[in-house]
């Protein structure tokens, strides 16, 4: 028989205990936590949804190849099993290991930027847009305009405005582009998929003004399987050979290892030009690490050159999509304003939809966070004014676009039952929706301050 239930296609080997709190007591520590879902301590967490990055739990093969990691500081086998794994999937000559995708980011972004350049993305994620603009360069998002419409179905909402991306070429001058870079799955755009058409022609718009075209890719494996579901003549591709198709329009890709490459700590940068990469390698060396380990164990390498296998397996990917797809339905379901469609890392809610009471100035999203933690232990993280939001020369907020709250979901982690807790959860969260306040920062940093503001609820 065809079975309709999605299991998860693995069995659990080792457990790692979770505390229960009550409300009273979450309380008490998410005030301690100056209502930043960032200062929590895990432990007091039930259900950890603040991010999918580097949350994943390792396979049994994964574990093995911890111990048969190669220490050696230079030509280590771990490094050459992780750069066959990658220059496999990318098809790039030259690949650097970096501790994490930020690492890889500050090393090319610094290289690339500087005052006077400009970044042109669909949405840059927060540490992409950080790392450009402490190079003194601009940071610019085109996405399509139908991604800002949360409630709008469309199969492609991560792709690039690419008459707009022709139209800032020319406005800012081809010599001025610092890089293109596509982010798939477009992350703070809401996890949206970026299709491969939108790709070619985002690469043949590069090609012709020589614009260098970069591919954020951390989350390739789960756009892949998008494309492969959704865009016509992919039908017969597997999700590996989607994700190459892709690489091969790009000049160079910064990958965080720690979403789809299904492990805890890594990243890369992989690149076709000789001089770029020449200029990172010294870089690299300064911050990282010799050339053949970056910031990374021979460990952590080996286990990335395994991830990135296992990412690709159809069962792993079919679970892993319909799976998030399922506690986002189930919101939508129950009037809860979720981004639609659901995209493949998290379920993003619409905050500003579902506390429409809180004006922008008073962050509906951290209110949401809050809400979320204090009703269910749940933790998520706020993706609108609190993370995007800049303020004019008169001190007043200029919100971002969106007000959103993401539930990420670590790979293999958590079961059909944790997801039915937190659809439970969601029912309160509806049922008290009125009584809910806005919060004001009393404390932050200039650079990412989303990560250790402080906050007060406004009565
Ligand atoms: N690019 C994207 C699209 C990301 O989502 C992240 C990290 C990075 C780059 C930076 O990678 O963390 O390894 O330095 N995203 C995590 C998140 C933190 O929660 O979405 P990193």
């Amino acid at each position: 028989m065809k079975h309709k239930t999605i299991i998860e296609p693995f069995r659990i080997k080792s457990v790692e205990p979770i505390y229960v709190t009550t409300e009273e007591e979450r309380e008490d520590l998410l005030k301690k936590a100056h209502y930043n879902t960032f200062l929590l301590q895990s432990e007091h967490v039930i259900i950890d949804f603040l991010t999918d990055s580097g949350t994943s739990a390792m396979s049994a093969e994964q574990w093995a190849g911890i111990m048969r990691g190669d220490e050696s500081y230079a030509g280590s086998k771990s490094w050459e099993r992780m750069q066959n794994a990658v220059k496999n999937l990318t098809g790039m000559d030259y690949i650097l290991p970096t501790h994490q995708g930020r690492a890889a980011e500050r090393i090319i972004y610094g290289y690339l930027g500087g005052k006077g350049k400009t970044f042109i993305s669909n949405t840059h994620f927060d540490t992409t847009r950080a790392n450009i603009e402490f190079s003194g360069a601009e940071a610019l998002d085109i996405a399509i305009d139908e991604s800002n419409d949360t409630s709008l179905i469309h199969p492609f909402k991560g792709n690039i405005n690419t008459q707009r991306l022709k139209d800032l070429i020319l406005e800012k001058g081809a010599q001025n582009i610092g890089a293109v870079i596509l982010t798939v799955t477009n992350n703070s755009g809401g996890g949206q998929p970026v299709s491969m058409k939108n790709t070619r022609e985002v690469s043949d718009i590069c090609k012709k003004h020589k614009v260098l075209f970069l591919l954020d890719c951390c989350r390739v494996a789960e756009n892949a399987y998008f494309i492969k579901h959704r865009e016509d003549g992919f039908e017969n591709k597997t999700y590996e050979e989607i994700a190459q198709e892709m690489f091969s329009l790009t000049d160079g890709a910064v990958m965080s290892a720690k979403k789809d490459a299904l492990v805890n700590m890594g990243g890369f940068l992989a690149l076709r030009n000789k001089k770029i990469a020449q200029a990172c390698t010294n870089l690299l060396i300064i911050t990282e690490g010799f050339t053949t380990y970056g910031g990374l164990s021979g460990r952590d390498m080996e286990a990335i050159a395994i991830g990135l296998k296992e990412i690709f397996d159809p069962a792993y990917l079919r679970y892993r999509i319909k799976s998030t797809a399922y506690l986002g339905e189930h919101l939508h379901k129950m009037g809860v304003p979720v981004m639609m469609p659901i995209g493949g890392h998290a379920v993003y809610i619409d905050a500003k939809k579902l506390y429409d009471h809180i004006p922008v100035d008073q962050y509906p999203g951290q209110a949401l966070a809050c809400e979320l933690y204090l009703k269910g232990g749940i933790r998520t993280v706020e993706i609108g004014s609190v993370m995007f939001g800049k303020y004019d020369e008169n001190g007043k907020l200029i919100p971002a676009s969106m007000e959103l709250v993401r539930l990420a979901i670590p790979r293999r982690v958590y079961t059909q039952s944790h997801i039915e807790y937190v659809i439970e959860t969601f029912q309160e969260i509806l049922d008290y929706k009125q009584k809910v306040k806005g919060y004001k920062i009393v404390e932050e940093a200039k650079i990412l301050r989303h990560f250790t503001a402080h906050f007060e609820k406004i009565n």
